[in-house]
């Protein structure tokens, strides 16, 4: 299958309910561990100032995007989210790609991200990617935990 071409480009206000929304539909797959919907309007309006939502289209339909923050001379990656019909095809790691140059560009000299420990996919995603795990495992909170579990944080020097 030739694989989708993923077009970049930095959201602007107007995207913040489509990013909701993609948001949601892709992290139904914490479902088994967290309840409720992963965001909603208002948290996306709280992060805006933080930092920059990269989007991924393809043929001009919003399938892909990622949060980047600067933490000093680390950049945190967050609602890391593929279009789930989309999953699988090779587009997150053209996001992941495309997120790595943008904080090259920046001057950043390390990604760090963190996931829940169970997901061992994610772990064999972020390793092909070039992520290691850094030893630090953060517990949640206790609001809207199903199963217990610990997010385990991965760095990719750059
Ligand atoms: C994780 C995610 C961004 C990867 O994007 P993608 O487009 O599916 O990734 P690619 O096609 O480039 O790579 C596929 C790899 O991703 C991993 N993966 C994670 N979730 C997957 C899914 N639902 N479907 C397919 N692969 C998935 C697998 O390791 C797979 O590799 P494998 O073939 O060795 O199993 C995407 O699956 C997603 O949005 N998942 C739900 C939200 C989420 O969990 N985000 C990360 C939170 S830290």
């Amino acid at each position: 299958m030739l694989m989708a071409q993923l077009r970049m480009r930095n959201a602007e206000v107007s995207d913040v309910d489509a990013i909701v929304r993609l948001v949601n539909r892709a992290f139904v797959a914490e479902s088994p561990y967290v309840e409720g919907e992963r965001i909603n309007a208002d948290g996306v309006h709280t992060m805006w100032p933080r930092g920059t939502f990269l989007l991924g289209e393809v043929d001009g339909m919003l399938t892909g995007c990622i949060f980047v923050e600067g933490r000093g001379e680390r950049a945190h990656l967050g609602l890391v989210s593929v279009e789930p019909a989309q999953q699988g095809n090779g587009i997150g790691s053209q996001l992941m790609a495309a997120v790595e140059a943008y904080c090259r560009a920046a001057g950043f000299r390390e990604m760090e991200l963190r996931f829940i420990n169970h997901r061992t996919e994610l772990d064999r995603f972020y390793r092909r990617m070039g992520f290691a795990p850094s030893g630090v495992m953060e517990q949640p909170g206790t609001y809207r935990i199903k199963v217990p579990f610990h997010f385990v944080q991965m760095i990719k020097p750059l």
